[in-house]
């Protein structure tokens, strides 16, 4: 309604809404590289396409004349309430977006009221950030190096800070053949140690990261890869964070029923079912081919949340059906923050709700808490 009441005094919307525009204008104020590894995906990119051709198909069937005026989008995660099914995605190294970063991205999610999922690669430390949104829930997420400590030290700081949850991301052991970052040799966090202000204080890797690439380029590389991703890293690691916090623990980046069983036999509570955007294993299977069979293997009491080619709200409403609890947005709204900073960032996430509201209520259901299958056909059965 708001767009139309500006439209109606002359004045467009600053941010595009229809997705397509919105990452054209992204891209196109970035810096060629950042563009480049925001938007790209490991090898073909394959997997980045079929994210989004995958939600075809299931086809929504809209139903009719059931009093749809009043609409609830609220959901229950880990126990609490939660005002709508949208958190947005861990994405690191918001500086290359924007100037202020993930600073301005929770400012921007505050104002929209929509949780944020802190990078453990952000730009900014997670303190800092999470001082920008103190009315918002926010999560943090840990890439687990090769040092435990830090993992400790990472915990109990995102427990000091106010974190509600601790998003383990398991699905980057080694890093992803990411082609268009490998033509460029480009690897932000190595530009200036952007994407390592968490790693400043107090634990192994900061002399290592301070030290003048010259001297130590290698090491400095290497040093990155250990941060980034531990390949060493099992099941038991997963059991051994679960007696060192009490927050609940979500397992990110699974597509295999068998693995998400198993995270939970270990101590999960719940599990992120993503491909990381198509960023890790070209080939892949769509993360929303893999929902289903997951949400089958779990059950309906673990929480499963779902991300990777959530653009609109129709995607938001079949991923709820198809069990997700709820979703991560990802690019978009990094494309949001590139685009205008906060506002960017607010705009996008009230456009998604907006469109998920509206198309729950054209589908004839008042509550997202209570979306399920039969409000799709499988297009292999029509
Ligand atoms: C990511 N993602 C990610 N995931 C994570 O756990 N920690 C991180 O630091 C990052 N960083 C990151 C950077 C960039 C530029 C992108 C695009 C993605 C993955 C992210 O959380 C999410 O899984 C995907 O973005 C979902 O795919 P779509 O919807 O963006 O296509």
């Amino acid at each position: 309604r708001e767009i139309f009441v500006n439209g109606a005094a002359g004045i467009e919307p600053e941010v595009p809404v229809t997705f397509e525009e919105l990452e054209e204008a992204a891209l196109s104020v970035m810096a060629p590289e950042a563009a480049d590894y925001v938007a790209g995906g490991a090898g073909s990119e394959n997997t980045v396409a079929r994210n989004g051709a995958a939600f075809d198909r299931w086809r929504i069937v809209p139903r009719f004349l059931r009093d749809v005026a009043e609409r609830d989008l609220s959901v229950e995660l880990f126990g609490e309430r939660y005002d709508h099914p949208l958190l947005l995605a861990p994405i690191g190294i918001q500086s290359i977006c924007h100037e202020e970063g993930e600073l301005a991205t929770a400012r921007g999610a505050e104002d929209a009221g929509v949780p944020f999922v802190v990078s453990s690669v952000s730009s900014f430390t997670m303190e800092q950030v999470a001082e920008a949104m103190p009315e918002t829930r926010k999560w943090f997420q840990l890439y687990w190096s090769s040092e435990r400590e830090v993992a400790r030290s990472f915990v109990e700081r995102a427990e000091e800070a106010g974190y509600e949850a601790i998003v383990v991301t398991v699905d980057t052991p080694v890093p992803g053949w990411k082609e268009r970052d490998l033509s460029r040799g480009y690897l932000p966090q190595l530009v200036d140690g952007e994407g390592m202000a968490n790693y400043t204080s107090d634990d192994a890797f900061c002399d290592l990261l301070d030290a003048p690439p010259e001297e130590n380029e290698f090491a400095t590389v290497q040093t990155f890869f250990d941060v980034f991703g531990n390949p060493s890293l099992t099941w038991s690691d997963i059991e051994w964070l679960r007696t060192k916090t009490d927050l609940p623990i979500v397992v990110k980046g699974l597509l295999h029923p068998e693995d998400a069983r198993e995270a939970v036999e270990r101590g999960a509570d719940g599990v992120i079912v993503s491909n990381h955007g198509g960023r890790q294993v070209d080939g892949a299977i769509s993360a929303i081919e893999a929902l289903p069979r997951i949400r089958d293997t779990l059950g309906d009491d673990v929480t499963v949340l779902f991300d990777s080619g959530i653009r609109r709200g129709a995607e938001v409403l079949k991923a709820l059906a198809l069990g997700a609890d709820a979703v991560c947005l990802g690019r978009p709204y990094v494309y949001g923050l590139a685009v205008d900073g906060e506002n960017g960032v607010r705009e996008v996430c009230r456009n998604v709700l907006a469109d998920l509201d509206l198309t729950m209520g054209l589908c004839g259901r008042t509550r997202a808490a209570g979306l399920d299958r039969s409000l799709l056909l499988d297009e292999r059965n029509l």
